[in-house]
């Protein structure tokens, strides 16, 4: 039987926090809380769950639920023996004394710009076979210029973007020294930190129309911040995020979810920021913010499904990611940042986008999981054996929007190295 180590970040009860260390913790695949069942983030504002627009952040945001710790694990159950591996200080002690066949990681990590690469740079360390991306693409997904600077090598549309790193540097775009426009009304621009993610940081006061608004929210997050800014043209269309499973010319984009600016409220800027996510998304009225599968044109379908697919792969993405894509003024799909390491918050009613683009696509929590972990296996190497019960769980002639039986593609797969 394959032995695989599961390895996660678990929050701490509320009560522990004001003992742990901070960091300068990214969320990058935080759910709006809207309907969670996570009490923890119930109460967001007050919650030391949920990030604040101020920088005073949770710092222990990104790491996962017990819920999700234990619907991962159960949905890995039927594929081996589950050995759970948190990522604490004696990770690398317990790695090595358990030594699985393979690691399924969803640990994010707690410290410096590069945490998410810490467990599979570990992981690799030992010689350990480890699902997902590896931490090179982890961090530099982490960082969304280093991440652009790839893609527009690679002629994957973006926005055309500066970095600012100082109030000089504010200065010289506000001068229109850089490859942006001067912000203004016809040509607004958007600015946010390059390391964070759930939206810290990026409030509609992110979105510029003047030299004076740069100048003074740009100075107010470089000093809350401590990092660079990236500024960049605004993307005036449509947004979507995109899930992915698989590899290289075999990966997948799952069924679109388009996010609907309509149901903002009336004069809100069309971002899916900070207030979207924590202050208008509550648990009493939640927001009807996503919308899967995204009726969209079947043109426009393919270009967006070109886009992430191409991204994914130059960023050298494995297994599954989460991509956010929106279009420009002239309707073309640019690039906004990637997530291999996605949100898979387990109940329907959290709304975790990965999950909920798998759920139209036809696969159940389970089956997402399930796929991850085939997909690594079968790119290593790795001996997955799949019971009949599991087999015929996940056989049941789902397909994705490419036509391919998705499920029984995982079926396969396995076989093939089993
Ligand atoms: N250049 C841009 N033009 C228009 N809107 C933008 C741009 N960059 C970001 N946004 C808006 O801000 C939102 C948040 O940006 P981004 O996805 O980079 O942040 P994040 O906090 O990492 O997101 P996530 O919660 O997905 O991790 C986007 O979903 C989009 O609505
Ligand atoms: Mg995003």
């Amino acid at each position: 039987m394959t032995r695989i180590g599961f390895a996660y970040n678990q929050k701490p009860a509320v009560s522990e926090t004001s003992e742990l260390e901070p960091s300068d913790s990214r969320r990058d695949d935080e759910e709006p809380p809207s309907t969670r069942r996570d009490l923890s983030s119930r109460n967001l504002l007050s919650s030391p769950s949920a990030p604040t627009p101020d920088g005073s952040l949770d710092h222990f945001a990104e790491w996962d639920a017990p819920e999700t710790i234990d619907a991962v694990a159960n949905a890995l159950a039927p594929l081996g023996k589950v050995i759970r591996l948190e990522a604490d200080d004696d990770f690398p002690a317990k790695l090595r004394a358990a030594r699985p066949d393979i690691v399924f990681n969803i640990a994010e990590g707690l410290t410096g710009v590069n945490r998410e690469g810490h467990v599979p740079a570990i992981c690799e360390f030992f010689g350990i076979p480890y699902s997902g991306s590896d931490p090179f693409t982890l961090s530099l997904c982490l960082d969304k210029a280093r991440t652009k600077e790839t893609l527009a090598f690679h002629g994957v549309p973006i926005a055309p973007f500066a970095v600012a790193t100082t109030v000089e540097d504010l200065r010289a775009i506000a001068r229109g020294e850089t490859r942006l426009l001067v912000p203004s009304a016809r040509t607004p621009l958007f600015i946010k930190p390059v390391h964070e993610g759930s939206s810290k940081g990026i409030t509609e006061r992110n979105y510029i129309t003047s030299a004076k608004a740069l100048l003074e929210t740009g100075s107010m997050l470089l000093e809350t911040y401590r990092q660079p800014l990236l500024a960049e043209t605004f993307l005036p269309g449509a947004e979507f995020t995109c899930g992915v499973l698989g590899n290289g010319w075999d990966a997948v984009v799952l069924p679109i979810v388009a996010i609907n600016f309509g149901s903002l409220p009336d004069e809100a800027v069309p971002i899916y920021g900070f207030e979207a996510k924590w202050i208008w998304d509550r648990p009493e009225n939640p927001l009807d913010i996503f919308e899967c599968p995204a009726r969209i044109p079947d043109a426009l379908r393919a270009q967006i499904e070109d886009v992430v697919l191409r991204a994914y792969r130059v960023l050298g993405c494995r297994d599954w990611s989460r991509v956010d894509v929106r279009l420009d003024a002239a309707g073309v799909p640019n690039l906004v940042e990637v997530n291999p390491l996605p949100g898979i918050l387990p109940d329907p009613a959290d709304n975790s986008c990965l999950p909920k683009a798998a759920r139209a696509a036809g696969l159940s929590y389970d089956e997402l999981i399930q796929s991850c972990l085939v997909h690594a296996a079968t790119r290593l190497g790795v001996e997955v054996v799949i019971p009949s019960e599991a087999r015929d769980l996940l056989s049941d002639g789902h397909r994705d929007l490419n036509n391919r039986p998705l499920a029984s593609l995982v079926v396969e797969s396995s076989r093939a190295v089993g």
